[in-house]
């Protein structure tokens, strides 16, 4: 799926590059792929891409943190 038109950004890339912890915002990942947000119309999904990703980063490492805490709690 095409997320932007204008860049030519493809799903798969930009999951890729949202990806990185170091992306916190969907800014970020246009930078990452070497482009601009031009008429706006993926911001939304972008955004949306970025919060998922980042929500389960957060849940693993809330998950290993509660695994090497409480190993029998994984289990
Ligand atoms: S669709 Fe992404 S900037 Fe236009």
């Amino acid at each position: 799926m095409i997320v932007c038109i204008c860049n030519a950004l493809r799903e798969k890339d930009c999951r890729e590059a949202a990806g990185s912890p170091a992306v916190r915002r969907a800014g970020c990942v246009y930078r990452q792929l070497n482009c601009r947000v031009r008429c706006g119309a993926c911001v939304a999904t972008m955004k949306a891409i970025v919060d998922e990703l980042r929500d389960e980063r957060q849940a693993r490492a809330a998950a290993e943190a509660l695994a090497e805490r409480e190993p029998a709690a994984v289990e």
